[in-house]
């Protein structure tokens, strides 16, 4: 197989031709012959104007680039699709496949021998690490790294968490119009991604644990020195897989790795969008997470990491503290340490992990913040594939709860009578939201977090059970349960629910149900296939995603990314 530049020669008939006239074009930028024999590291460029999360990449492909020719090789910068969280619609779930497919033809179609994934933003490095699965090709990830934390008024403040928790006091008429704004210009005060245990900090951590970043490289503030010599490290490393053709992706995306990723997603308290991007990427290798013994593993591991939303520290904190090297040593025995990463194993990484006298942001097991884990899976008759509650981030009183049902058809029903003066609505009823699933939406969007109607909001309730089949953001809090599969337009069981159904949350057996008998609910199931609208989107993307999108316990991937998976 060949490499370098000579690598994926563009096909004209004549390879030699078309090696003289790829030289030819590059040279136009400069580039000598000695430089053109070195092995190439592509290095993603995902720098938006749209992507404040990515507002250092310029910064850090500049110190990669360095670290690149400090080892010898030749660093070859490369755009791909870039997503933000908010300047994505409908929702940034719907392009993540889409990002994943750019990446991975691009490092496909142009000559590398390893390559930089440079990304942040929630759904970005998941996108990378499908394409790098997919292809195959040694593959190192730098993570853009956590905002700074803000403040306001002697209080420390965080995207996003804080910035859900003051818009409900808002809506609750505890700040006014003023301080809502000042505060807005606070909340994301520096480039980087959001600050918390969101989605970004998930999946960074998720990454580290996989084996597929330097140590350190998921806390490291955005804005630190210290950012900096990890994306040169990071270069220099990448140039070394070049040059050694490995580890490759598929080396690292072993059974092991991807358990150690599920321990480490429950101890850090991770986002519930961090178990969908780790099927999504597990598909990728032929490899299928296996939510029960995800469930097990939330039974057996504590949350150590005390950050929002289940506690109340950001990432700088964290990456103070040790980072995820300290966390992975308080767990040590629950890993496989042999697991192998870009850099070494696993053990390594815990060997050189700093200790810190003091902090108090890593707890022992013998002072969880939380001794079950982050995340449940839920059964049960409203969710046949499962179901997820971020446990950690609940209110404990809410944990078995009977109430009656309040069923919104669309996100567009929700938002037009949520805050109506005349819904009936009561502090212990369960909202339910449908068709906000993958197909649905389409997108499975972040709507799972239903805001508490205002006129309950402003009684002082903060909290009430809701359900849905759509995604909720990492830095949300409440007793939420999510991903409920097979979601309502793909035909699952929440379409049958009626406004006034009594409906049953016990987070200890693990069950969701809406207490209706079998023949109730086979009855309406056949009224409701009856008028099933089966129309999509005629074209595009759009009817792509409508027609391939897998459910959320498959990782919302397409089904024609997933080897071995039957197309629909
Ligand atoms: Fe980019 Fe939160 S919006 S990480």
């Amino acid at each position: 197989m060949s490499h370098g530049l000579r690598k994926g020669l563009t096909s004209y008939g004549d390879e030699a031709f078309s090696l003289f006239l790829r030289k030819a074009f590059i040279k136009a930028k400069g580039y000598s012959d000695d430089a053109l024999e070195r092995p190439i590291v592509g290095v993603t460029n995902t720098f938006s104007d749209f992507n404040p999360c990515h507002g250092n990449v310029p910064q850090l492909m500049e110190a990669v680039k360095r670290g690149v020719m400090l080892a010898g090789g030749l660093p070859m910068e490369f755009p791909t699709i870039s997503i933000h969280e908010s300047f994505a619609y409908p929702t940034s779930m719907f392009l993540r496949n889409l990002m994943a497919m750019d990446t991975e033809e691009m490092i496909r179609a142009q000559p590398m021998d390893a390559v930089v994934l440079i990304g942040g933003c929630d759904k970005t490095l998941p996108a990378q690490m499908m394409a790098a699965a997919s292809v195959d090709l040694p593959a190192i990830v730098l993570p853009t790294g956590p905002m700074l934390v803000g403040h306001y008024q002697g209080e420390l403040l965080g995207a996003c968490t804080d910035c859900r928790r003051l818009w409900a006091s808002f809506r609750a008429g505890n700040m006014d119009a003023q301080e809502i704004e000042t505060v807005n210009a606070r909340l994301a005060p520096s480039v980087g991604t959001c600050m918390v245990m969101g989605t970004a900090s998930t999946m960074a951590c998720v990454i580290e644990a996989l084996g597929f970043s330097l140590p350190l490289s998921a806390t490291i503030p955005a804005t630190h020195a210290e950012r900096v010599r990890c994306a040169e490290a990071t270069g220099r490393r990448a140039a070394e897989m070049a040059n050694k053709r490995g580890p490759r992706p598929s080396e690292l995306l072993t059974p092991a790795a991807f358990r150690n990723a599920m321990v480490v997603l429950q101890a850090i308290g991770g986002s519930t969008n961090g178990i969908i991007h780790l099927a999504a990427i597990a598909g990728r290798v032929g490899h299928k997470i296996d939510y029960r013994e995800f469930d097990r593993l939330g039974r057996e591991v504590p949350v150590l990491v005390d950050l929002k939303p289940s506690g109340s520290g950001y990432m700088e904190h964290f990456h103070e503290a040790g980072g995820l090297p300290r966390l992975m040593a308080e767990i040590r025995d629950l890993l496989d340490l042999e697991a192998p990463t870009v850099a070494g194993k696993i053990g390594d990484a815990i060997a050189a992990a700093e200790q810190v006298p003091g902090q108090t942001v890593i707890r022992t097991r013998e002072n969880p913040v939380s001794a079950d884990g982050a995340m449940g899976v839920l059964g049960g008759n409203l969710a046949p594939r499962g179901a997820m509650i971020k446990q950690s981030a609940a209110s404990k009183r809410l944990m078995q709860h009977t109430g009656r049902a309040i069923v919104f058809d669309s996100i567009e029903d929700m938002a037009k009578r949520l805050d109506d003066p005349e819904l009936e609505v009561a502090a212990d009823d369960v909202l339910v939201l449908r068709n906000a699933g993958p197909k649905g939406a389409p997108g499975m969007p972040e709507a799972g977090y239903l805001p508490i109607p205002k006129k309950l909001a402003r009684q002082g309730v903060k909290d009430m059970v809701r359900i849905s089949d759509a995604r909720m953001s990492g830095t949300a809090f409440g007793t939420i349960v999510l991903h409920i599969a097979p979601e309502s337009a793909a035909g699952g069981p929440l379409a049958l629910v009626r406004t006034g159904d009594r409906i049953r949350l016990d987070v200890p057996a693990r069950r969701i149900d809406v207490l209706l008998d079998d023949a109730e609910l086979s009855r309406r199931a056949e009224v409701a296939q009856a008028a099933r609208q089966t129309d999509g989107p005629d074209r595009g993307y759009a009817r792509l995603f409508q027609q391939s999108v897998l459910q959320a316990d498959e990782g919302c991937d397409f089904d024609f990314l997933v080897p071995g998976r039957p197309t629909m």
